[in-house]
């Protein structure tokens, strides 16, 4: 793993030191933000200071909103373990494994792919899988979140579930029997999985519509090349502070206060448009 020596950004979130200054990405396949080297800025009124560090290219990427600022759905308390510390280990965890390994400097949308290794994962992947998840996690969510989607995420939820109040039954069934640890997806099933070492577990099902499936651990739908949407981290430490051991509650919450559909409608767009693009591509190649 390539270290850099240098000066950086660091930010305080609620006491916590991060080491990020990008923005977050709503890409259901982000790309590789982690390449960039953090800029050195001061910012006044701002916890941001300039100081000597050993940094590696992966970085923590904060919530993009405040620690507390989910409350009383999701404690403060809450944020600080899971993002401030689950998910900080899986970063820490991550950059030391792939240190001088041939997945030292890829992208971490490629890391996951390459050790998802068609089912047989190597060791860095759940650590891969789960920064990747739990960005994705943190984005998916708002203050003030939940309501309805509209425009073409409506209406394929519609299609492809016949309501909004059957799809989230759907996803609410699927989180509630995920045994033990787990996610919980709302994804774009595209056309084609031409991922090299995809494993394709739903291949009776048709192309081009929206899908509600579980994954135990670390696993998520992109090693299958079907484009995320939405997810929920059903693992204990994502709601056992502030629900103990009633997921159901949160499940609830989670969809109808702190979903961001105005998130999973751009996704779907990009998504939608992947799909469009690769249908160009493989036309011209024929
Ligand atoms: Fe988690």
């Amino acid at each position: 793993m390539l270290l850099l020596q240098q000066a950086a950004s660091v930010a305080c979130y609620g006491g916590l030191m991060v080491i990020s200054s990008l923005p977050p990405t709503l890409s259901p396949q982000p790309l590789s933000w982690r390449k960039k080297t953090p800029k050195i800025k001061m910012k006044s009124g701002q916890c941001i200071m300039r100081r000597a560090l050993i940094i590696s290219e992966l970085e923590l990427k904060p919530p993009p909103y405040s620690l507390n600022s989910l409350e009383p759905h999701l404690s403060r308390e809450t944020l600080e373990l899971h993002w401030g510390s689950h998910h900080r280990a899986h970063v820490a965890r991550l950059n030391s494994l792939i240190a001088g390994t041939d997945l030292d400097g890829m992208g971490l949308d490629d890391i996951v792919i390459a050790t998802y290794n068609k089912g047989s994962p190597r060791a860095p992947f759940v650590h891969a899988a789960e920064v990747w998840n739990h960005d994705f996690f943190w984005q998916s969510i708002k203050p003030n979140g939940g309501g309805q989607p509209s425009g073409k995420l409506m209406e394929l939820i519609e299609r492809d579930f016949g309501s909004f109040s059957r799809m989230l039954k759907e996803f609410e069934n699927a989180a509630l029997t995920q045994f033990g640890s787990g996610w919980v997806w709302l994804a774009y099933k595209a056309n084609k999985l031409d991922v090299g070492n995809a494993v394709n577990p739903c291949p009776s099902e048709k192309d081009n519509k929206l899908i509600v499936l579980k994954s135990p651990n670390a696993v998520n739908p992109f090693v299958w090349d079907y484009s995320p949407l939405l997810c929920i981290d059903v693992w204990e430490h994502a709601y056992y502070l502030d629900y103990e051991n009633r997921r159901d509650e949160y499940v609830a919450v989670f969809l109808e206060k702190l979903v961001s559909w105005e998130v999973v409608s751009h996704r779907l767009d990009i998504a939608i448009k992947r799909a469009a693009d690769r249908a160009r591509e493989d036309e011209k190649d024929s």
